[in-house]
């Protein structure tokens, strides 16, 4: 398959072309941050008048996974306008664009769009009640795909590994904090289902070979609070855990709200797929192995600013 993938400069676009490179052709979409990709790179602010039409016509793909959007909570609170034109009309405007030309299309969206008050774990046919403006957007962002183009498969994400800039995700915050012997909080009150992003990058990649439809939770099947997660990837690096305090949520002075419960199923996926979800200790390890072979290096590599 041809594959374009959007938001190649960031956490999930750039571990997941790699991932898909080796079984696909892969093109990425770049505002001008990359280089020296092993992949084909078409510029393009998504934004632009035009730039769905024109980056479609450059690569010609069979398949589209979407991987672009404000995903940073602070910057949509900051910015609503511009958190809903990237994560809602673009998502839309590619979505009629995918259907137009007959191409497979793979949204990334967000565990996020729930309040987490449920007890227990989501399922796709919860109701969604997002906290702020980033789940909001991401929530129209999905709902707009469905609506536009019914056959396109929407997943719900979480995700953790290494980035181009070093710092995009939890793991990274830990691994750099202990690291560099300094102290580090972690909530305890926020549960979630973090994936390994090169999972993520491989599982979004097979539900578009199978040809998905619909709404997926594509987490991590092992739920754990966000103080567990950087427990975990202390011991794993032979760091000292002690030096992570557990802390509330309540207490973290963020702007934007964040859901206390993120547990969801994957039930509805791994049936689809026929096969469980990587479980949390593979990913960690692979996470672990990445960094002796020099991966975190490569990636930022990519990233010429
Ligand atoms: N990270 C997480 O823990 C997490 C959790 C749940 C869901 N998700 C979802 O997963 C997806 C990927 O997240 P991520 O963490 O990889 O995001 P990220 O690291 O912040 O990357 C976002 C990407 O979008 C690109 N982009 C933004 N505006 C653009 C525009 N106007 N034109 C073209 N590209 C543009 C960025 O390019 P620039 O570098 O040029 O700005 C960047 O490549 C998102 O849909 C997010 O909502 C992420």
């Amino acid at each position: 398959m041809k594959l374009l993938v959007t938001g190649a400069s960031g956490l999930l676009g750039i571990n997941l072309a790699l991932e898909a490179m080796s079984a696909h052709e892969v093109a990425v979409v770049d505002r001008g941050k990359l280089s020296g990709t092993p992949f084909r790179i078409v510029r393009a602010d998504l934004l632009d008048a035009g730039a769905v039409d024109s980056v479609l016509d450059a690569a010609q793909p069979d398949g589209v996974i979407h991987c672009a959007a404000l995903a940073d909570l602070e910057a949509c609170e900051a910015d609503p306008d511009l958190a809903r034109r990237l994560n809602a009309h673009l998502p839309a405007r590619l979505a009629r664009a995918c259907k137009a030309r007959g191409i497979r299309m793979a949204h990334v969206s967000t565990d996020a769009v729930f309040d987490g008050s449920k007890q227990g774990a989501y399922t796709e046919a919860d109701v969604p009640n997002p906290l702020g403006v980033y789940a909001q957007t991401k929530l129209e962002g999905e709902q707009a795909v469905g609506a536009e183009y019914p056959e396109a498969v929407v997943a719900r994400v979480n995700i953790y590994g290494w980035s181009p800039s070093g710092k995009r995700s939890l793991a990274e915050f830990f691994y750099n904090c202990l690291s560099n012997g300094l102290k580090a909080s972690g909530f305890t009150d926020v549960t979630f289902c973090p994936m390994l992003v090169n999972d993520t990058g491989r599982i979004l990649v097979k539900m578009l070979e199978h040809g998905l439809s619909g709404l997926y939770h594509a987490v991590g099947p092992q739920p754990m609070s966000k103080y567990q997660f950087g427990v975990e990837v202390a011991r794993q690096f032979g760091l000292d855990e002690s030096t992570i305090s557990p802390k509330s949520v309540l207490d973290s002075g963020l702007t934007a709200r964040r859901a206390p419960n993120l547990w969801l199923s994957t039930h509805r996926l791994s049936t689809a797929l026929g096969e469980p979800l990587p479980v949390f200790s593979t990913g960690l390890d692979q996470f672990y192995a990445q960094f002796q072979q020099g991966y975190p290096q490569k990636i930022r590599s990519y990233q010429q600013m």
